[in-house]
C-alpha cells in the first residue's frame, strides 16, 4: 500500500514551515522540509567556493550532498557532512542561495529521489514549492498555502529579528516580490499549484485555523 503524503506547497512566508511542523507532531508522521534541501545545496556552494550559477559544480554538488535530517526538542536539525548548518541556513543569504541553485533542473532532478525517500509509514508531511506538482503527483491531499506579500514580509521580519537579524520590512517586501517572480517564472517546476490542490489564503488566518482546515480537508479525504 502506498504511504499518504499531505503536500503544503506555497510562497515563502506564508506559514508552510510552521503547519507542516504542527500536522507532523499531531499525526506522527514524518516531514520533509524540501526548500532545507535546497538551502543545503546553496549552503555547500558557497562552502566549495562554486558561484549559485556554475551548473555543472552546483550539479555535481546536488548528487553528491551528505546531509541528514534528525528530530530535536526545536525542531529538524540539518548536518552537511556531519556538520550542523540548522542556523546557518535559514539565513536570508540561505534563502537567496537555496532560490538561485532551485532553477537549474539537473539539481530539482539530483534532489528528487532523496525527497521521495522521507516517504514513510505511516505517513508524510511534505513542505516545498513543487511537492503535489512534480515530487508526490499522486498525493491525496494537496494544500496550496499563500498569503498576501506584505503579510509573508511582516512575518519573515518577526523571523528574522528572533534570529538576531534585523532587515527593514521594505527591503523584506522587495525580497519576497522578487524570490516570489523567479520562483513563479523559472522554467523548472515553476511554483504554481497543482491542478487539484486546495488553496487556503493565510493572510488573515491564525496558524490554529489553517491547521483545523487542513485536518478537516484531510478527514474528508480519508
Ligand atoms: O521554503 P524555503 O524558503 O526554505 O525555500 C527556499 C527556496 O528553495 C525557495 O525560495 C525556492 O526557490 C526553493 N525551493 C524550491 N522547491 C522546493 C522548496 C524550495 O524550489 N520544493
Amino acid at each position: 500500500t502506498r504511504v499518504p503524503v499531505i503536500c503544503i506547497d506555497g510562497p515563502s512566508g506564508a506559514g508552510k514551515g510552521t503547519i507542516s511542523q504542527r500536522l507532523s507532531t499531531q499525526l506522527h508522521w514524518h516531514l520533509l522540509d524540501s526548500g532545507a534541501l535546497y538551502r543545503v545545496v546553496g549552503h555547500a556552494c558557497t562552502l566549495a567556493g562554486a558561484a549559485w550559477d556554475d551548473v555543472p559544480a552546483v550539479t555535481a554538488i546536488a548528487r553528491n550532498l551528505d546531509v541528514a535530517f534528525s528530530s530535536t526538542e526545536a525542531g529538524v536539525a540539518v548536518a552537511l557532512s556531519g556538520e550542523d548548518v540548522t542556523d546557518a541556513i535559514r539565513s536570508e543569504f540561505g534563502g537567496q542561495g537555496a532560490s538561485a541553485v532551485a532553477v537549474i533542473p539537473e539539481v530539482r532532478e539530483a534532489l528528487l529521489a532523496r525527497q521521495r525517500e522521507f516517504a514513510r509509514a505511516p505517513g508524510l508531511i511534505a513542505d516545498g514549492r513543487d511537492m503535489g506538482s512534480v515530487v508526490f503527483p499522486d498525493a491525496p491531499l494537496k494544500i496550496f498555502l499563500t498569503a498576501s506579500a506584505e503579510a509573508r514580509a511582516e512575518r519573515r521580519q518577526v523571523q528574522l529579528m528572533q534570529r538576531g537579524e534585523s532587515v527593514s520590512l521594505p527591503r523584506l517586501l522587495g525580497a519576497i516580490q522578487e524570490r516570489d517572480a523567479r520562483d513563479s517564472n523559472r522554467d523548472a517546476s515553476p511554483l504554481v499549484p497543482a491542478d487539484d490542490a486546495t488553496t487556503i489564503d493565510s493572510t488573515r488566518l491564525s496558524i490554529d485555523a489553517v491547521l483545523s482546515r487542513v485536518l478537516n480537508e484531510a478527514a474528508s479525504r480519508g
